[in-house]
């Protein structure tokens, strides 16, 4: 036989497909039950929750095989608990939470009151106390769980099985932090950052970027295989303008490199040219027509003015360390004749004073596919890019990230694609990411004093600046090298700038305050960043070395007795449970919130539990406690995984 990776996963895939096939006949049942409520009625209800039963134990022996296949990864113990189920109830809005309160558990479910409404309406009498006993006596096996309590009218309270944990932790110290098994692989294109050539690249990239790329970095962890696209706006007529005005200024540009220092500049110079003189006009339009013809002279101007735009974008990228591939609108151009042609045959374009227009059922505007003048719109560009993602890419998850004002835009875009049968959303899952306005502290747009848009390389000069300017009133020049400096530097304005942006609900706007993310207290790169190198000088303190704390995590148990270690012990263990949220909502914040409590509990926890002990006189170490040396460890590898997926650069002095 092949190897048992192989192996486990056809298993692994067999029984999914197993389980798909199952949940059908469920709902086929359901449905006939809707059609005819007959004798047979009772009958197919019996079977129903033969069905059901059947497929919880699959989905359970399921994720046990993925499990023992990857039995590096933590175990997302939320998950786990909400494999718990109602069985009256077809998908019992089960939501279990960690307790805020000891006195209610490590982890609280108060379902049983709503699923009780929902088994009233459905005409079956249960009281939430008897729910909750149901859904108690469903509970995963019990390695994980302690003891269970209903309380009230039907709280249940949920205590973890300390050894569970305490194990848990100290697999995740010998295996390093791994992510949750993927049963299949799956690939995943994330449209982000997308400037557009010649023109300022502003805060709404700024803030595609962060988000976009943090994204891609989740993704990549949890085993996706991840396309990171620019989806630059390298096409249309005012390429037309921009030339023609190029030819002008720099008329041997095809064997002489133009040196266009200032490209908005140059722009707004052809874009003033273009609305007062007629002549000019006229010519632009010429040249939209030979780069659209492709002739090799134009095409060379228009790649000349691209890398000049390149070339700016390029220094943003290598500031925020973020790698994407350029795949601009101009990719699409003869994808977007077949666009055209495909609508057009399936009789799903309408003539729309001249112009070719889709409008899918339900929408609140239609799409220009066709301009009369026969030209391509971003709505053309749009519908090819998704076309070809889905066809040729073959993506299971397509993510665009851009501004919420684009929002209307991508909802008709996708009822379009739907439409014509590219996708069905239940197995491809295509979203747009949106999110609000950046702001400035007086609340209003942001702008620079004098009411100019922030010229983004400015902004992170500025960043620069304030940093430095920030670890020198701590005199941290003083004790670091020149190097090390620069590095602290570097780390805490780019860290900074990323953080304060990631750890805001993306749906909102948010006001960009540079006295507040470089703030060292309170949720913010900067005190994250001191935390985590304070968790790490602790080890360098005790003088542990890396193979000691090796050997240690795999012979010394971790204690989780003292409330603040149980605390900090079940804080860690959470890390799959947030992951899995961020990856169904694709909200970052979440994930700033939680390294900000696991650093706030790892301070309480340092504060009321020795770690080294020392001789009040000599200053001497005198004990090592190594459990909570590992505690301090394995909080330091959470902290540094979040901190790789939100895009901060950890330093170890700072
Ligand atoms: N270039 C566009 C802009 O600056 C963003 C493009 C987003 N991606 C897309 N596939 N439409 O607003």
């Amino acid at each position: 036989m092949g190897d048992p990776v192989t192996e486990y996963t056809a298993r692994l895939q067999q029984q999914e497909q197993e389980i798909q096939r199952l949940s059908a006949e469920i709902k086929n049942l359901e449905n006939s039950q809707n059609l005819s409520p007959s004798p047979r009625l009772e009958e197919l209800q019996e079977e129903n929750a033969r069905l059901k039963y059947r497929l919880n134990i699959l989905k359970k022996s399921l994720q046990e095989d993925s499990l023992s296949q990857r039995g590096k990864a933590m175990l997302n113990i939320n998950q786990r608990l909400q494999e718990a189920s109602c069985p009256e109830l077809d998908n019992p809005p089960l939501s279990i939470a960690p307790s805020q309160q000891a006195k209610f558990g490590d982890y609280q479910c108060n379902s049983a009151m709503s699923m009780s409404q929902m088994l009233k309406a459905k005409g079956i009498k249960m009281n939430p106390r008897e729910i909750a006993e149901k859904i108690i006596k469903n509970l995963p096996d019990n390695e994980l769980v302690q003891k269970t309590e209903v309380a009230g009218p039907g709280f249940i309270n949920i205590y973890l099985q300390k050894t569970f944990v305490s194990k848990q932790l100290s697999n995740l110290l010998i295996n390093g932090v791994q992510p949750p098994p993927l049963p299949s692989k799956k690939k995943v294109v994330v449209d982000f950052s997308s400037p557009n050539i010649a023109k300022e690249m502003h805060v709404g990239h700024l803030r595609s970027t962060i988000i976009g790329d943090s994204m891609c970095r989740l993704f990549e962890f949890l085993g996706y295989e991840v396309l990171r696209l620019n989806h630059v706006g390298d096409w249309g007529t005012q390429f037309g303008m921009l030339i023609a005005h190029l030819q002008d200024m720099f008329p041997d540009y095809l064997t002489v490199s133009p040196p266009i220092g200032d490209l908005q500049a140059f722009y707004k110079e052809s874009k003033k040219r273009f609305d007062t003189d007629e002549e000019f006009k006229k010519r632009a339009y010429q040249c939209v027509v030979k780069l659209q013809s492709k002739e090799p002279e134009f095409i060379k101007a228009w790649n000349l003015i691209c890398d000049v735009s390149r070339t700016e974008f390029q220094k943003i990228y290598d500031c925020l360390d973020i790698e994407l591939i350029e795949r601009g609108e101009s990719y699409y151009q003869d994808l977007m004749v077949e666009v055209v042609k495909e609508f057009e045959k399936k009789g799903l374009m309408e003539l729309d004073e001249g112009r070719k227009v889709v409008f899918p059922p339900g929408q609140p505007i239609p799409l220009t596919v066709v301009k009369s003048d026969g030209g391509y719109t971003y709505d053309t560009s749009d519908l090819a890019a998704i076309r070809q993602r889905i066809f040729e890419e073959k993506a299971d998850i397509i993510i665009y990230v851009t501004d919420s004002g684009q929002s209307t835009h991508f909802q008709v875009v996708f009822a379009a694609a739907q439409l014509i049968g590219w996708y069905d959303p239940k197995v491809t899952r295509v979203e747009h990411a949106g999110f609000g306005v950046v702001l400035g502290e007086d609340k209003k747009k942001f702008k620079t004093r004098s009411g100019d848009t922030v010229r983004l390389m400015d902004l992170l000069d500025e960043g620069l600046k304030r940093s430095m300017d920030k670890l020198k009133e701590k005199e941290r020049d003083k004790v670091l090298t020149p190097e090390e400096l620069t590095k602290a530097q570097r780390a805490v304005a780019f860290g900074c700038i990323k953080y304060a942006d990631l750890s805001h609900n993306r749906n909102n706007d948010y006001v960009f305050s540079f006295d507040k993310m470089l703030d060292d207290r309170g949720n913010t790169a900067a005190y994250l960043l001191y935390a985590f190198t304070r968790i790490r000088s602790i080890t360098r303190l005790a003088k542990i070395d890396e193979a000691t704390l090796k050997k240690a995590a795999e012979t010394t148990e971790i204690l989780l007795d003292h409330d603040k270690e149980w605390k900090l012990g079940k804080c860690i263990q959470r890390f799959p449970e947030i992951l899995q949220k961020i990856l169904d909502d694709l909200l970052l914040h979440t994930l700033c919130d939680y390294v900000y409590e696991l650093a706030t509990t790892f301070t309480e926890f340092y504060d009321s539990c020795y770690c080294v002990e020392k001789d009040r006189q000599t200053g001497e170490v005198i004990k090592i406690n190594m459990w909570r040396m590992l505690l301090c460890e394995a909080t330091a590898a959470i902290m540094a995984k979040s901190f790789d997926i939100l895009g901060l650069t950890p330093v170890e002095r700072m």
